[in-house]
């Protein structure tokens, strides 16, 4: 059987840490055997906030795609590109930007949140999801892995695809979201792992780095001394063991009783976590010596990407009747 299409996107943000890790990529990488993967760097996107210094878009490219070979995705099976690479992606949000009416965008959620939070205006801005239904559409991609966060934009994709495929004829299918079930990562100070809270650990970082983030992490608040009775549900420190800590469970009863302390917690968890990324680290040292090999990946990711987009604007200009 016709292997499924997927498209999956992230913004160039630079190093990704545990929670992109946790939370998309290793979902990316088990999906790559049974799907036709599209993993696009979605470099326009990102302009659409960080329109003013664009100096270092490129290194921030680059570094994600380190961490997405270093993390495993296979470009043999996948293809890795960059959005800007292939301008097919920006005439079909041309194209798509007359059928979506400007009141349907301004209820956005995304837009609604971040035009305040952050001042943004631009009627790029407000077209971002236009985009972004672009970047999936013209892959003709079946399923979409996001977080729920991005479930208005899949919304808007359908409704996009609907309204095309019933004014011109059926060229698009439907795209669905694959959501992804994954822990929350915290970061170091128990908030949500995030780059702008500055609370994250990054793919790459040495071990000593992880160490001391990891010793410095918040941990239960009710637990001062080593003695006094700890609460794992509610501790960071014991989450982030629950994923890189196989028989964490045996940690539950000793923190709990008090005879387990923070700090020795804590350095079994960085040895832990620093076992697991040894890999990806080694990996992806042997990457960013040999960047060539990085560049040369992005290229033939974008040639593939290309031929079936150009098909896709093929088939869409034909069922228009326009050039
Ligand atoms: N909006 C997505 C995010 O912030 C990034 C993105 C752009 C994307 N184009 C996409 C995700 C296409 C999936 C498919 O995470």
């Amino acid at each position: 059987m016709e292997k499924k299409i997927i498209l999956s996107g992230m913004q160039p943000t630079g190093k990704l840490h545990l929670g992109n890790l946790e939370g998309a990529l290793k979902n990316w990488v088990s999906l790559q055997d049974d799907y036709l993967m599209h993993c696009c760097i979605v470099d326009w996107h990102s302009l659409t906030s960080e329109y003013t210094n664009t100096g270092d878009l490129k290194e921030k490219v680059f570094q994600m795609a380190v961490d997405y070979l270093a993390a495993g995705l296979d470009p043999k099976k996948c293809a890795i590109f960059v959005q800007s690479q292939v301008k097919e992606h920006a005439e079909l949000h041309l194209l798509f930007s007359m059928l979506v009416p400007i009141p349907r965008l301004a209820r956005v959620p995304s837009y609604k949140e971040k035009r305040k939070e952050l001042g943004l205006d631009s009627y790029g801005f407000l077209g971002y999801p236009v985009l972004q239904a672009a970047d999936i559409l013209i892959y003709r991609a079946n399923y979409v892995p996001v977080g729920q966060d991005q479930l208005p934009h899949i919304e808007l994709t359908r409704e996009i695809a609907r309204k095309f495929n019933s004014l011109y004829g059926e060229i698009f299918p439907e795209p669905e979201a694959k959501l992804t079930k994954f822990p929350v990562i915290p970061g170091i100070d128990g908030r949500k792992m995030s780059k702008s809270y500055n609370n994250d650990i990054t793919m790459g970082e040495s071990s000593e780095q992880t160490t001391s983030k990891i010793m410095r992490m918040y941990t239960d608040p009710k637990k001062i001394y080593k003695g006094d009775s700890g609460h794992p549900e509610e501790c960071p420190v014991y989450l982030l063991h629950q994923i890189y800590t196989p028989d964490y469970k045996n940690l539950y009863p000793v923190c709990h009783s008090g005879e387990l302390g923070c700090v020795e917690c804590k350095k079994l968890l960085a040895k832990n976590l620093n076992k697991a990324l040894e890999p990806i680290r080694a990996k992806r040292k042997k990457l960013e010596a040999n960047p060539e090999r990085v560049w040369d990946v992005l290229e033939s990711g974008a040639k593939r990407a290309r031929k079936r987009a150009r098909e896709t604007m093929g088939d869409v200009r034909n069922a228009m009747g326009i050039f």
